[in-house]
């Protein structure tokens, strides 16, 4: 198994990527046999496609580091790395650029949501960044691709991309690039936005009050799940009772996830009770769960050198494991590598 995934430092770690994603990463880092490989990395060249502050990126990068070692990535059991740091992966982007069809990369959900009606003042970054994504995995022969559920089509792209790829100039017997497999947890794959049931918890959401961010402290938890838009009905029963109440579902769900339990058995405990009882007690299971990894965050973020040697580290093993695939691709597209 060779799982590969990614993370954008452009803002905080929110609750949303960590029980979507990160915790799964840190569970496969765990569950790792002998022969298996884990890649975690920043995706810092992707977070360029938006307008950005480049100091802010900066800092934003080693943040988000550090709050990944804080969820409990292993830099000795795992390649943890930022991608500017191994030009492999632009590099074999550039290759892929080749493959990918202009059709397939306007119909990606991202692009249409964050270019907007302004699609001609985009940045070609945008438009490409799928591109990138696909170049991420495929350069390290990526299995497994642990990812919420936002992007399960930027997944299907790099599947479409490798195989159009090996298609037209690799044999099937020799093929250059693996189809990696999305895994997507099933509980936790979208969680949403505090203020608005309809939308996903977001790093890009202007109002701070959408999410929980894993730096937050206690009270500031506490706060935001006590803010949180609700409606007037208590908590049913059953799970069909959450139908038609995305507000009442998240929560619900949210603390499902941190228990490690279901649905529908936070409603067999709470059902029946209104949400001044359940978001006292929400807010109590998300400190207790996240409260230790916050601590470690702040004791490792103010230690800018060992964040930085922990990167320069990984960029070494990524840059020497992203080699023979590189190769491959260069040599099959009939293009000597300098
Ligand atoms: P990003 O930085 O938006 O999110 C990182 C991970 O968190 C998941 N996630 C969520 N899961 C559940 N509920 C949410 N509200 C929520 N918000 C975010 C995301 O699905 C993701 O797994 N394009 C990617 C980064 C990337 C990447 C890659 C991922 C670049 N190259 C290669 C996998 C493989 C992104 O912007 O994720």
């Amino acid at each position: 198994m060779i799982v590969v995934s990614g993370i954008q430092p452009t803002g905080n770690l929110h609750l949303g990527n960590y029980l979507g994603a990160i915790r799964n990463w840190v569970k496969m880092q765990d569950d790792m046999d002998g022969d298996s490989r884990c890649l975690f990395f920043l995706a810092d060249l992707h977070a360029i496609s938006m307008p950005h502050d480049p100091a802010q990126l900066k800092s934003n990068t080693l943040e988000m580091a550090a709050a990944l070692v804080a969820c409990g990535l292993d830099p000795a059991r795992c390649t943890l790395f930022n991608q500017a740091q191994v030009p492999a992966h632009p590099e074999l982007q550039w290759l892929l650029n080749g493959t990918a069809r202009m059709g397939w990369l306007s119909r990606m959900t991202q692009w249409k949501d964050k270019a907007g009606k302004n699609r001609e003042g985009a940045s070609a970054a945008l438009l490409t960044y799928p591109v990138l994504q696909a170049a991420d995995v495929l350069l390290y022969q990526a299995t497994h691709v642990p990812v919420g559920d936002d992007q399960k089509q930027h997944l299907e792209l790099a599947r479409d991309i490798a195989q159009k790829f090996n298609n037209d100039f690799a044999t099937e017997e020799k093929p250059v690039f693996t189809l990696p497999e999305p895994f997507i947890p099933p509980k936790a794959a979208r969680i949403m936005s505090l203020r608005d049931g309809s939308k996903k918890m977001s790093k890009s959401d202007p109002s701070e009050m959408s999410r929980i961010e894993l730096a937050d402290d206690a009270d500031t938890m506490a706060q935001k799940v006590k803010k949180a838009k609700t409606d007037p009905e208590p908590l049913p029963s059953e799970i069909e009772g959450l139908e038609g109440r995305p507000e009442a579902l998240n929560l619900v769900s949210i603390f499902a996830a941190l228990d490690e339990s279901t649905p529908e058995a936070v409603l067999a405990q709470y059902g029946g009770q209104g949400f001044g009882q359940f978001k006292p007690a929400l807010a109590d299971k998300m400190v207790e769960k996240l409260g230790p990894i916050r601590d470690r965050f702040v004791d490792l973020n103010g230690d800018r050198e060992q964040l930085d040697a922990i990167l320069a580290r990984g960029a070494a093993q990524a840059r020497d494991l992203a080699g023979n695939t590189l190769d491959a691709a260069y040599e099959a597209l009939g293009l000597v590598r300098g």
